[in-house]
């Protein structure tokens, strides 16, 4: 089997490609990635060296350019792919804000040109990876989202995410293109560029720097490891049914003030600074326009199936830190360069003014 992966340089493509080649000893994978601010060949430094040119292709470019993702499918030196999933995106809602234009050139336009010319070659099987976000928000309290709920995203982002999985819904029942679209909660664990809550808390804590926390820490999210929303993946490149949506969580909700002290309690464990000085750095700012407050899965679909978790939050988050202390590498070239710069201009105000 050989799989397309776009996006397979950024946090959970890169985790995907790791893990399919490890579990799926007859595959070979085809990464596609554009390599923007939050592609790092770093991330697959050890599949390169052990599997490229052999099981493992990487190509340089544009989910978007038409012409670029046909020879993908034309090409000669690199085998064909059967399957695609589909990574490649714009994925940070506070960017969004900021400018929302590579968010439609990507989610919605890349989407759609993958989805042309996977159809036109054939392709047995195209995964889309949407969001929980696309759903919108929930109240505090016990409601989760079900497959079946309305598409009512709340920020450029999430509404760039919903477009491409109206256009797989499109391309099912007007194509009769097997399309599974696959909609997680918040991911965390190794690889992930320190814009996002977990590791920006982890690496400002260990340096010293303020934790901008939004509003009063309120808001909830659903946390899963990278690791089991890559074998929620795989096991659907098996199960899965074309033409249908799966959610892919845990339950384990936690309110973002809660996440960070947690956070904070694994870094004093592991790096001996002491809680009370990592406490101390807690600062609550300015809150994210349009913040949805909650979001919650129901995953009885996927469970049905026989897929379900196997790491509980507590241990994947004190592996998580831990492995960010052991990447101090990584994570200094990363943090340098287009990170640095959107950084100060989105947080220079928020931590210089009032929540
Ligand atoms: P990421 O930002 O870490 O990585 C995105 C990757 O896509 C990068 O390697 C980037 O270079 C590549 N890319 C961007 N634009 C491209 C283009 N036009 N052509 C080719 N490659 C391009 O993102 P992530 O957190 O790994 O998220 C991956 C996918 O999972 C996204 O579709 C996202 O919406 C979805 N998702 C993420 C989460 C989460 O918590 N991170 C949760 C649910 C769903
Ligand atoms: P994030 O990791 O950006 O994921 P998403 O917005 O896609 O859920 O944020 C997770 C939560 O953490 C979200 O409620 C916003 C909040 N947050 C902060 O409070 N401070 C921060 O600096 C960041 C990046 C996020």
């Amino acid at each position: 089997m050989t799989i397309l992966v776009t996006g397979g340089a950024g946090f959970i493509g890169s985790n995907f490609v790791r893990h399919v080649l490890e579990t799926k000893p007859d595959s070979r994978v085809i990464n596609l990635d554009r390599l923007t601010y939050a592609g790092n060949l770093d991330n697959l430094r050890d599949i390169s060296h052990q599997w490229e040119g052999e099981r493992y292709f990487f190509i340089r470019g544009d989910i978007a350019d038409h012409s670029l993702v046909m020879s993908v499918f034309e090409d000669g030196e690199v085998p064909k792919p059967r399957v695609v999933v589909n990574f490649a995106a714009e994925s940070h809602v506070d960017r969004s804000i900021v400018d929302s234009t590579p968010f439609i050139d990507t989610n919605v336009k890349g989407a759609q040109v993958l989805l042309d010319v996977a159809r036109k070659y054939g392709v047995e099987l195209f995964i889309h990876i949407s969001t929980d976000e696309v759903y919108g928000s929930l109240p505090l309290g016990d409601g989760r989202f079900r497959e079946g709920d309305p598409l009512l995203p709340n920020s450029p982002y999430s509404a760039s995410k919903a477009a491409s999985d109206l256009l797989c819904r499109a391309y099912y029942r007007t194509h009769g293109f097997p399309v599974i679209v696959t909609r997680c909660c918040n991911n965390y664990g190794p690889f992930q560029f320190p814009e996002k809550l977990i590791p920006l808390m982890i690496l400002n804590a260990l340096k010293g720097e303020p934790l901008p926390i939004y509003g009063r820490g309120k808001n909830v999210r659903e946390w899963i490891h990278v690791v089991d929303h890559c074998r929620a993946i795989g096991f659907l490149l098996d199960k899965g049914e074309p033409g249908e949506v799966y959610n892919i969580g845990t339950g384990e909700e936690e309110a973002n003030i809660d996440m960070v002290r947690s956070i904070l309690r694994h870094v004093s464990h592991l790096s001996g600074k002491p809680l009370k000085d990592l406490e101390s750095l807690v600062t609550f700012v300015k809150d994210r326009p349009g913040h949805d407050l909650r979001y919650a899965l129901d995953t009885a679909k996927l469970r049905d199936l026989g897929w379900h978790p196997a790491l509980s939050l507590e241990e994947g988050l004190k592996e998580t830190v831990s492995w960010y202390l052991r990447h101090k590498d990584w994570w200094d070239r990363v943090r340098s360069g287009a990170y640095k710069e959107f950084y100060e201009d989105w947080y220079g105000k928020r931590l210089g003014g009032d929540p």
